[in-house]
């Protein structure tokens, strides 16, 4: 008898085919977000759970399923996963990651671009059958070429960004836990480490790309906003929290920065109404790694994890190491 696999969320066609070639599957095509009471419900005799950033997996859900030896999330970050309490009960819990970077930084340069140049609020306005002429100041926006890029946090995404601005003609400046190496810092367009303050201070459009943790939160809040240029615009692809929403609409308001584009928001889907209000912003339904080729490469990796955990492998993006020694893993 095959193992049983909890698919939470919906996904590719041929990757449930692909999965059932290993697992007996639970399907979820409708695609229902499951409280926690409903994924304890459904997970009850499984081995494993395929899911996205949606799934909570904590101490109080993994105390109510024992079965279950593997989560695997189709997402880079796991904010989702409480490691610590995966590894007490012996769950391996494994991400995505590497797939995802370029595209992730087409998607920061999009929405940079879009910010800057004022695209979605020319458009709503060209829609809206406000076009009658031409005119020399309509939608006037900021350059992004021969600026300063600043990249707040810089690994494989911030580094896949950096690369970027070498065509534009852009210095490169970062703040980041730790400095990369010179050869990294060359690659990553001649990047140049900073620290906070900085980054803030001389960044003429500003990429936030740190992982979400509780140290992160609010990483850029009031005090932050204030440091910036005012005619610097914001951009975050990495998680909502990480910037303080409504200090952020605050700022947006007041014309104390000049533009932002967000594709992450605090307590997403249901993001703080205010931001509707405003016309200096863009705003994207969290789909910075939304390309078709990019989406089903992340989920082909979520299952290859999968995989390898009912084969006793070491699944190849397993987050939570310890965890072997719980495990008949090698
Ligand atoms: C998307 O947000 C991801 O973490 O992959």
């Amino acid at each position: 008898m095959k193992p049983k696999l909890l698919i939470a969320r919906a996904i590719f066609p041929e990757i449930v085919e692909k999965l059932s070639n290993y697992f007996e599957l639970e399907e979820n095509q409708d695609d229902i977000i499951f409280s926690e009471t409903e994924l304890v419900a459904r997970l009850q005799g499984k081995f494993g759970m395929l899911c996205t950033s949606s799934a909570r997996v904590n101490t109080s859900l993994l105390s109510q399923v024992p079965s279950l030896k593997v989560v695997s999330t189709i997402a880079v970050g796991y904010d989702n996963f409480d490691l610590a309490a995966c590894t007490k009960f012996g769950v391996m819990a494994t991400n995505a990651p590497d797939v995802l970077n370029e595209t992730t930084a087409d998607f920061a340069w999009a929405l940079m671009m879009a910010t800057a140049r004022r695209v979605t609020e020319a458009e709503h306005w060209l829609r809206a059958g406000h076009w009658e002429k031409w005119s020399y100041n309509a939608f006037l926006g900021a350059d992004v070429h021969g600026t300063t890029l600043g990249i707040l946090g810089m690994g494989r995404i911030g580094r896949a960004i950096a690369r970027r601005a070498r065509g534009f003609d852009m210095r490169v400046i970062y703040h980041n836990r730790s400095r990369l190496d010179p050869s990294a810092e060359s690659e990553a367009g001649g990047a140049i480490y900073v620290d906070k303050e900085t980054l803030l201070r001389d960044s003429d459009h500003l990429i936030v790309v740190v992982p979400y943790s509780a140290a992160a939160h609010h990483l850029i809040g009031e005090a932050e906003l204030a440091q910036m240029k005012s005619s610097a615009t914001l951009v975050n692809i990495a998680r909502g929290g990480i910037v303080d929403d409504a200090a952020l609409i605050r700022a947006l308001q007041e014309k104390r920065i000049a533009a932002a584009g967000l594709d992450v928001f605090e307590n997403e889907p249901r993001f703080n109404p205010g931001f509707l209000t405003l016309s200096n912003v863009v705003l994207t339904p969290h789909i910075a790694s939304a390309s078709q080729a990019t989406r089903l490469a992340m989920a082909n990796k979520a299952v290859d994890n999968l995989v390898a955990a009912l084969e006793g492998r070491v699944p190849p993006n397993l987050l939570n190491n310890d965890v072997l020694q719980k495990t008949s893993i090698e």
